[in-house]
């Protein structure tokens, strides 16, 4: 039997948050609408954040409720910084946050105004608050960071170690820069894996240098069976000069189909769809398949 790989998609959080302009929630549903109907399992659908760092995700509300009602058998993520959104995301019915805590304490400053020390507390508050939530870390900055550059491996190990101790046991590792090279991944996953062998593992790795591919392969082929990537390949951090570009879904999905890997995801739809946000919605796209006009396949 063919090897199952989950894609998950979070075109609806990491691709919209970046664009320069905003969605209405009628437009943002219809997308998701089209993504569950392609045969996606699971979806980061939002995140509970100030709307003013990211006015992008002010219907945030609405958009998980809608989520949730419609589609209960689906795996349904959002990402939350503080306590103030795991409450706000509870209230709508998610259980499955991603809450997110950067390798770099620099970044995790940019980004969500916290030193490390003050992202545990409000970790342990949520866990103690929230037992209902099933909580996996967004390890931004994994591979490199824009102010500090890139990691030791073994800096890299003990803050999953940390993450372990304070009772979360599935993170994703972020390239939250584009910056990580094949090597760099397999290693760090092997190195994760040796020092913490009962995490659950993921990957969310940027395209921003044209390495998304082959360093998401690196991770499946290092042992990862859940992968994020966006559709059309949006996507960028705003708190993270330089970032740019997701690994686009459906040349994700795309290669693995060719690979023999399975992932319940229709192409042919998710390609339709992908070339239909392109022509409606302005933003950098880093996928392919989107630029391949429609009779051109030529094998
Ligand atoms: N949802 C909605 N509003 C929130 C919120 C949340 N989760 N957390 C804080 N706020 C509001 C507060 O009510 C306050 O509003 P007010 O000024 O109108 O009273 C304002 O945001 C600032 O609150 P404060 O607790 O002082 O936060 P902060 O200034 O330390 O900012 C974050 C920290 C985390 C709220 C903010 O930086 C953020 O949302 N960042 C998101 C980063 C992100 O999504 N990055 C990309 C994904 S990795
Ligand atoms: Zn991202």
């Amino acid at each position: 039997m063919a090897q199952k790989i989950t894609v998950l998609e979070c075109g609806p959080r990491d691709g919209w948050q970046n664009l320069q302009q905003i969605l209405g929630t009628a437009q943002k549903l219809r997308y998701i609408d089209g993504l569950f109907a392609c045969g996606v399992e699971a979806m980061e659908v939002t995140s509970f954040v100030s709307p003013r760092a990211i006015p992008q995700m002010a219907d945030s509300s609405q958009v998980a409720r809608y989520c949730v009602e419609r589609y209960p058998d689906k795996r349904l993520f959002a990402l939350i910084p503080n306590f103030r959104g795991a409450q706000n995301a509870y209230e709508a019915g998610i259980r499955n946050v991603t809450y997110v805590i950067s390798l770099s304490e620099s970044h995790n400053k940019a980004n969500i105004n916290r030193t490390h020390e003050q992202s545990f507390e409000e970790l342990a508050r949520i866990l103690n608050a929230f037992p209902e939530f099933h909580i996996c870390i967004g390890m931004a900055t994994t591979f490199g960071c824009p102010f500090e550059g890139i990691p030791e491996i073994s800096r890299v190990v003990d803050f999953v170690g940390r993450i372990e101790q304070a009772g979360v046991h599935e993170l994703y590792l972020a390239d939250t820069i584009g910056i990580a090279d094949p090597r760099q991944v397999r290693e760090t996953i092997a190195a994760v894996r040796e020092a913490c062998p009962g995490m659950g593992l993921q990957v969310h790795i940027h395209d921003t240098r044209g390495m998304g591919l082959v360093n998401t392969l690196a991770a499946i082929e290092s042992g990862v069976e859940i992968v994020q990537s966006t559709l059309g390949g949006l996507g960028g951090c705003p708190f993270a000069p330089g970032a740019s570009g997701n690994t686009a879904t459906e040349d994700l999905v795309y290669m693995l189909h060719r690979m023999g890997y399975e992932t319940g995801i229709d192409f042919d739809r998710l390609l339709a769809l992908s070339k239909e946000q392109r022509q409606e919605v302005d933003g950098i796209y880093s996928g392919h398949h989107i630029n391949i006009a429609a009779k051109s396949s030529c094998y």
